[in-house]
């Protein structure tokens, strides 16, 4: 197994989960960035024009030396973040193992569901989340994604 942690983070929260993950997988951690800055992510003028848009994005890894791929990022609107959403529907993951996670303040929606989806021919484990990851240690978020492992 050859696995990977790919994120998008806005705030930080996924990013130390996915941090904390890759150290735990000895995998890297690899940043899914998007090409002009998202700012101020707030009200729903912007969720009206931000939600199921497919951002363009940089991802500086050879994605096709892994064969598993956690792939994380924070909940917004319910649902999963627009850059993994662009990620998802412009790079395939056919005959990969799929790992989704997420991050979000106590309501996942569809986040994690959706991946089987949005990674068609993958093989999409059920994944995990983390809640409230600011009020979580380094060693509870350790403790988080250990318990997802099993
Ligand atoms: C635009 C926006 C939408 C959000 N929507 C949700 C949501 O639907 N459910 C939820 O539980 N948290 C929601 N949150 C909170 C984030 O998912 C949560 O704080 C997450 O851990 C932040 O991760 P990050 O620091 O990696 O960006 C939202 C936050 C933002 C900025």
């Amino acid at each position: 197994m050859k696995p990977v942690v790919l994120f998008y983070s806005f705030s930080g929260r996924t990013r130390r989960v996915a941090e904390i993950l890759a150290k735990h997988l000895g995998a890297p951690a690899v940043e899914v960035r998007t090409k002009e800055p998202i700012r101020h992510p707030y009200g729903v003028g912007f969720m009206n024009r931000i939600k199921e848009r497919t951002p363009e994005i940089v991802v500086d890894a050879d994605l096709g030396a892994f064969d598993t791929f956690y792939i994380g990022g924070p909940t917004w609107y319910w649902t999963v973040t627009p850059p993994l959403l662009t990620l998802l529907r412009t790079r395939s993951f056919a005959g990969k193992t799929v790992v989704p996670f997420c991050t979000n303040d106590a309501q996942p929606g569809n986040f994690l569901a959706r991946f089987a989806e949005l990674c068609p021919g993958a093989d999409v484990k059920p994944g995990f989340q983390v809640q409230r990851v600011r009020r979580l240690s380094d060693e509870e978020i350790e403790k988080a994604v250990a318990a997802a492992m099993v």
